[in-house]
């Protein structure tokens, strides 16, 4: 890594400062830090249409969620790209960050405890017909655990830039789960044909074969094993998704009882439907066999 002081210098050369230094406090132009982490930028994003303070915290808490949606697939996508290329202690460590990443962004529901639905009301009106349903990011985040309906590309064919696009290949290509598989296969378990061969542009529906393989990995591993800590990071994220969820139904049971969503659906029971659906369903039928 170069130093941006002295650009072409590495960091390692420069001279340590001396005990006396102060940090720079004039810049000719923005401050280098703005120029790299665009604080300015983000600063301009809360564009709120009340006063009402409960807002700005709602929409601060959704453009934080969003942004870790984008940093778990890019995690993903790097693992999937080590698995393809055999390296599972570079997909290890990126998975391991990932559900780090998961603990933050549940962490982020806090913000939402103290809502009561008075204190919702006094802006909902003002988001229309929008709603975290049309989230292109978080829909991003399903596919790539493997949940793929085509209806939810739908919403996103006007959404700006490249991300309708990027949204239609997450949802083509395989899943994170299809290349855990397909690495599996390539390293001497069992997973059957029709699964690797499988058409990754539907849901990733649980076999017998699978629930199989993980019963092996677990059965021929300890702890510390690499392949037991694949496997119990994908439960790591399973479960940190569960979480996320979870913690969505009590925030939106808390702020607005069982009213209609802004996005159309029965609100509360249509979200409890969705709290079901368990990522990398073999990894937990599996558990009843061990
Ligand atoms: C108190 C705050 C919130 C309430 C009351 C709320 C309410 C709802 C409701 C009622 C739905 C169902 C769809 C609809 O009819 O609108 C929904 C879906 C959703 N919301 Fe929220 N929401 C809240 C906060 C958030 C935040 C902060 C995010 C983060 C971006 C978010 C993301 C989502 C997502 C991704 C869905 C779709 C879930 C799925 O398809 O299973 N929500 N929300």
């Amino acid at each position: 890594m170069t130093s941006r002081r002295n650009p072409g210098k590495k960091l390692s050369e420069t001279s340590p400062p001396a005990a006396h230094s102060t940090p720079k406090v004039e810049f000719a132009e923005t401050t280098p830090y703005d120029a790299y982490v665009r604080a300015s930028t983000l600063a301009d994003l809360q564009r709120t249409a009340t006063n009402v303070p409960g807002e700005y915290m709602f929409l601060v808490c959704s453009q934080i969620m969003e942004l870790y949606f984008n940093l778990l697939a890019f995690e993903w996508r790097n693992a999937q790209k080590a698995l393809r290329g055999d390296d599972l202690g570079e997909a290890l460590v990126t998975l391991r960050r990932s559900v780090d990443h998961f603990t933050a962004l549940n962490g982020s529901w806090v913000s939402f405890r103290w809502m009561t639905p008075a204190d919702f009301n006094a802006f909902r009106e003002e988001l229309g017909e929008a709603s975290g349903f049309q989230s292109f990011l978080y829909r991003h985040v399903e596919f790539l655990l493997g949940y793929k309906d085509p209806a939810l590309l739908r919403p996103h064919k006007h959404v700006a830039g490249d991300h309708y696009q990027r949204l239609q290949e997450a949802f083509a290509e395989p899943t994170l789960y299809d290349d855990v598989l397909a690495y599996l296969s390539r390293h001497g378990f069992d997973v059957p044909t029709e699964v690797l061969a499988r058409d990754t542009s539907t849901t990733y529906e649980a076999h017998d074969g699978v629930e199989d393989v993980w019963v092996a990995v677990y059965g021929q591993t300890e702890h510390g094993d690499p392949l037991r800590d694949l496997a119990e990071l994908l439960t790591d994220l399973a479960e940190a998704f569960s979480d996320w969820r979870y913690r969505h139904l009590m925030a939106v049971r808390r702020s607005m009882g069982a009213k209609i969503g802004t996005g159309g659906s029965a609100g509360v029971t249509w979200l409890e439907r969705s709290l079901v659906r368990q990522a990398f369903p073999e990894l937990w039928s599996a558990r009843t066999r061990i």
